[in-house]
């Protein structure tokens, strides 16, 4: 008589013994309708200038940006968020061309929304440390802390701004408390009540940051440790997010995704506005550098990472691959 009892009465490898087995029972789909493309548009300059931290992502011209909007539609992006860059000269304390109708971001959305009209969904970052000359996400008190609610009569200024000049979606990032609520009211009472707020809900003061600085010429020294929240912290996330859907939150944004995939998984499961993650320029330049190195297989380990922080519970995913990636899903559906 055979013996079979000391092998495995159950066998999950037959569900893996195909391409088709593994794609019938994939749990987690990526979609280009989930990735949402994070954009730089700078001031001043007439040819798109490299990220030397963030290999194959641009500061675009009014131009290139365009195009790059032009492409993310034909390959079914869903969004794109964007950050402006300002000639360093306009840089002040108050961060005054974050709210100056002409400023590049307005520019830029101008120039987006004109571009593809609703076939993106168009969303501004909406803080101050791009445009601020000591680089904080806010205005500073005379002893140099970063002052909340002044911060905040600024971000409502910006709000309008940027609702103004075409956004469909606001994304609020400086994590001053209120900010939300602030922002709300603003849009509601300048005529702007269909502008959607997404917001940086959970944004922990992260190393990963580092990249994006040099994408937007920060001039930050010090940290944001008073207003980004501290890594150690889970239950800090959750108070974070009661108060944004409180103040009216529509979608709400966990940032860094990969090393907070846990974080990102709670919120998920606790709320029933969108969720959506960031993928930052620290997450895209390390996976980019080891790829360089050939340590690593670049275009798997992307969508490895992506697939990660869709199973965690994003629905959106702000990623700097969002044009690339989308193109390869269609090309791989097709
Ligand atoms: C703040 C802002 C930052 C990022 C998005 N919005 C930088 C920061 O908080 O220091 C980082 C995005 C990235 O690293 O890709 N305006």
């Amino acid at each position: 008589m055979t013996v079979y009892g000391n092998f495995p009465g159950s066998r999950p490898r037959r569900l893996r013994t195909t391409p088709t087995m593994r794609r019938m029972v994939a749990e987690t789909r990526l979609d280009a309708a989930n990735l949402i493309l994070p954009a730089f548009v700078r001031e001043g300059i007439d040819a798109p200038v490299a990220i030397s931290t963030m290999p194959g992502v641009q500061q675009h011209t009014l131009d290139t940006l365009r195009k790059a909007a032009v492409e993310a539609v034909s390959a079914g992006v869903s969004g794109i968020m964007l950050f402006g860059v300002p000639a360093d000269e306009k840089k002040d304390g108050r961060g005054t061309a974050g709210t100056d109708p002409d400023g590049i971001l307005q520019a830029g959305l101008r120039a987006v929304r004109a571009e593809v009209g609703d076939d993106l969904v168009v969303m501004s970052d909406l803080c101050l440390d791009e445009y601020t000359d000591h680089g904080h996400c806010g205005v500073l008190t005379e002893d140099g802390r970063v002052d909340n609610d002044a911060t905040l009569e600024r971000y409502a200024e910006m709000a309008q701004v940027q609702a103004d000049a075409g956004a469909h979606v606001v994304g609020p990032s400086g994590m001053m408390d209120g900010q939300v609520g602030v922002i709300r009211d603003a849009l509601d009472q300048t005529g702007h009540e269909d502008v959607s707020i997404l917001a940086y809900t959970v944004k922990y003061a992260s190393a990963f940051y580092g990249p994006f600085r040099e994408a937007v010429g920060s001039s930050l020294k010090g940290d944001r440790r008073t207003y980004q929240q501290d890594p150690a912290n889970v239950r800090e996330s959750m108070r974070e997010l009661a108060l944004d859907l409180e103040e009216g939150a529509d979608m709400v944004m966990v940032k860094p995704a990969g090393p907070y995939l846990d974080i990102l998984a709670k919120v998920a499961d606790s709320v029933d506005v969108p969720v959506a993650a960031y993928q930052i320029s620290g997450e895209y330049a390390m996976i980019e550098a080891a790829a360089e190195k050939g340590w690593i297989d670049r275009d798997a380990a992307i969508m490895e990472s992506l697939t990660g922080i869709r199973r965690a519970g994003a629905q959106m995913i702000l990623t700097y691959w969002a044009t690339e990636v989308a193109q390869r899903l269609r090309r791989s559906q097709a």
